[in-house]
């Protein structure tokens, strides 16, 4: 299989309709209630003394609800072929999500975590859903027992993407797919008034992940890991609201606490960002990068 396509999706209807083919799409307003810069690992853009899990999984929520973010799950567990007695697993799960969405279609599905904070919301969420605790480069299962494998806004977490990916490939029977979904931090596109300011702020947010760029390396993770038959996707979220100014409050709070700008630099900025949605002309855009490949 060789997949390659492009999608963005805006809530301006001229947009959708001239650049893309995708319906229109927007911010769900409940992202605005979370000041963080998109489907964040947990250590950045937080609110102090709050407990970090609870906060990301509010976050998650916000994203997964949006319609571009069910599509894409939809695409992920279209190209694993879930199904009946399909074994598949979701690593690095989370709140628990696409085990039960997976489980819906009937495959046969172990969440993996790493945190038990997560784990234990999971099993709340999806009382019927299997759950393990576990590390995505130990994964607790035998060689050559899974059909698929998905990691979705997980591998820039980590350390070593490679050892998760080649982990996915023990797991899997020859045949088995893996499914790797994922935003690249260097890649969070913002209109605005001071591009250098903007660049600077986006670099330094990218420096506070562990692998920010762990998803446009993707299709080379899965080679590298001797995957073939290798699909890429890039499935944009277009946000024109100003409801989504917070996503970039988080961002310019992180760079701040970085020291990577000053406060002065990051109210400047955001005055900017506030003036752009005040007048309708905000535009930030978060592509998420999708690659599939087959274990031979
Ligand atoms: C940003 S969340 C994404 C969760 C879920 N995949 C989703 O799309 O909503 C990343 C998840 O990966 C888990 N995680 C991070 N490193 C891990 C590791 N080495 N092994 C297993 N899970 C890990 C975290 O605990 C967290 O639940």
């Amino acid at each position: 299989m060789s997949t390659h396509s492009t999608r963005a999706e805006s809530a301006h209807p001229a947009l959708s309709e001239t650049a893309h083919p995708a319906p229109s799409e927007t911010a769900n307003p409940a992202l605005s209630e979370t000041a963080n810069p998109g489907p964040a690992e947990t250590a950045h853009g937080q609110q102090p003394g709050q407990d970090p899990v609870p906060q990301l999984i509010a976050l998650l929520d916000a994203l997964d609800a949006m319609p571009v973010a069910r599509r894409l799950r939809g695409r992920t567990y279209d190209l694993l072929e879930a199904g009946p007695g399909s074994r598949i697993v979701d690593a690095g799960c989370g709140a628990g999500r696409a085990v039960g969405e997976l489980a819906e279609r009937g495959a046969q599905v172990t969440g993996v975590d790493l945190d038990p904070q997560m784990l234990h919301v999971a099993r709340e969420r999806c009382p019927k859903g299997d759950f393990r605790e576990g590390d995505l480069a130990e994964l607790p299962f035998a060689d050559a027992t899974l059909d698929g494998y998905r990691a979705d806004k997980v591998l820039h977490t980590l350390a070593d993407p490679a050892q998760a990916v080649s982990e996915a490939r023990r797991v899997l029977v020859p045949g088995g797919r893996a499914v790797l979904v994922g935003q690249d931090w260097d890649t969070l596109v913002i209109d605005a008034a001071d591009p250098a300011l903007t660049r600077t702020i986006v670099q330094a947010r990218a420096d506070l992940t562990t692998s920010p760029r762990a998803a446009r390396a993707h299709r080379a993770l899965l080679l590298d890991a001797g995957f073939t038959e290798i699909g890429v996707e890039v499935h944009t979220a277009a946000f024109t609201e100003g409801s989504a100014l917070p996503l970039l409050t988080g961002v310019a709070s992180a760079a701040h606490e970085a020291g990577a700008i000053t406060a002065y630099e990051a109210e400047i900025w955001l005055a900017d960002q506030r003036r752009r949605a005040a007048a309708d002309r905000f535009f930030v855009a978060i592509p998420m990068f999708l690659a599939v490949g087959t274990k031979p």
